[in-house]
């Protein structure tokens, strides 16, 4: 089978480092590249943690700075209480980091790639669409030659959850809402795993523990960078164990058949205090709705079997 080529455009992030760990290891993955983008810390932040990340799991792959704020407003403050003070649960970093960032930023990087790799190339976008956003404007054209575009983000109610970082929104959409309508309204094949998947798919602290101890240095790793993630998790009212948002994006690529979609086209709220809500019109509903009926449907994730995306994890990670 061919690999799927992926370019991972990330804000790490404990959950955007666990995912990262599954994309090097998964055998049908070839990462072809690393963009950094501002969200669960700033740009500095999130692309030193890519550099960390690639460095120890993902040698010889590129790590791309990219957007430090949204299209049209000042970048967002800090989240210490989500992700540590390093965005990466404050862990002991084990070994060197010995990789450089590639001088380009990351939406020509992104525009470049794509363009040497027609029809090859998708786009695992986890953090706001800011970088997506860019190459587009840069490069409308991109659109036809991207394999795929799945996007770890929104919320469209189906389990009542419509947002986490307000009651309306969920974090990727509301850190640039103008970018997310722009990249979800594009003439491009787009995938959308949001939290109506990801809080099914629970990492319970056993599953975590029985990786520590059966997954060699991934597991232990997995392990560490979630202690603080699982301590902001309980706090907010989960018992034991962390939401496998960015990973679901990840699996969503491999084993799409996991998990139920439902087309049509979405718009993302750029205003107000429901700025970064999702709303698609499911491609059943005939009656008219100007807003959306001219922009290409989405692929909605609003089901999974959350218990074969822990497995695939698992043995990704044991293999
Ligand atoms: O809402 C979850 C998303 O927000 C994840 O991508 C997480 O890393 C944060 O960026
Ligand atoms: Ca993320």
């Amino acid at each position: 089978m061919t690999k799927h080529r992926i370019i991972y455009d990330t804000d790490p992030g404990i959950d955007d480092a666990i995912a990262l760990v599954f994309q090097a290891r998964h055998p049908q993955i070839e990462l072809v590249g690393i963009t950094s983008v501002f969200g669960n810390a700033d740009i500095d932040t999130t692309t030193t943690n890519a550099l960390y990340l690639a460095s120890r799991f993902a040698p010889g792959v590129p790590v791309v700075r990219g957007a430090a704020a949204p299209l049209r407003r000042p970048p967002p403050g800090p989240i210490p209480h989500v992700h540590g003070k390093d965005a990466l649960g404050d862990i002991e970093r084990i070994g060197r980091v010995d990789k450089h960032e590639d001088g380009r930023d990351a939406h020509r990087f992104i525009v470049e790639t794509v363009r040497a790799h027609p029809g090859e190339i998708t786009l695992l976008a986890v953090g706001p669409l800011t970088n997506l956003a860019l190459a587009l404007k840069e490069d409308p054209a991109i659109a036809a030659l991207v394999r795929e575009v799945v996007v770890m983000g929104g919320a469209f109610g189906i389990n009542g959850v419509l947002g986490n970082a307000t009651p309306a929104a969920e974090a990727n959409m509301h850190g640039d809402p103008d970018a997310a309508d722009i990249v979800l309204g594009a003439p491009w094949k787009v995938s959308i795993v949001g939290l109506d998947v990801t809080h099914q798919t629970v990492m319970t602290t056993a599953f975590l523990a029985s990786l520590r101890d059966s997954a060699g240095d991934a597991g232990r790793f997995v392990w560490d960078v979630s202690r603080f993630y699982e301590r902001f998790h309980a706090g907010d009212g989960m018992s034991k164990g962390i939401y496998a948002h960015d990973y679901s994006a990840a699996a969503f690529v491999v084993a799409r058949e996991l998990y139920t979609t439902r087309s049509g086209p979405v718009r993302v709220l750029t205003e107000g205090i429901a700025a970064g809500l999702t709303i698609q019109k499911p491609d059943s509903v005939r009656a008219s709705a100007p807003d959306w009926d001219a922009r290409p449907s989405c692929a909605a994730c609003i089901g999974v079997d959350s218990d074969a995306v822990l497995d695939l994890f698992a043995r990704t990670l044991r293999n």
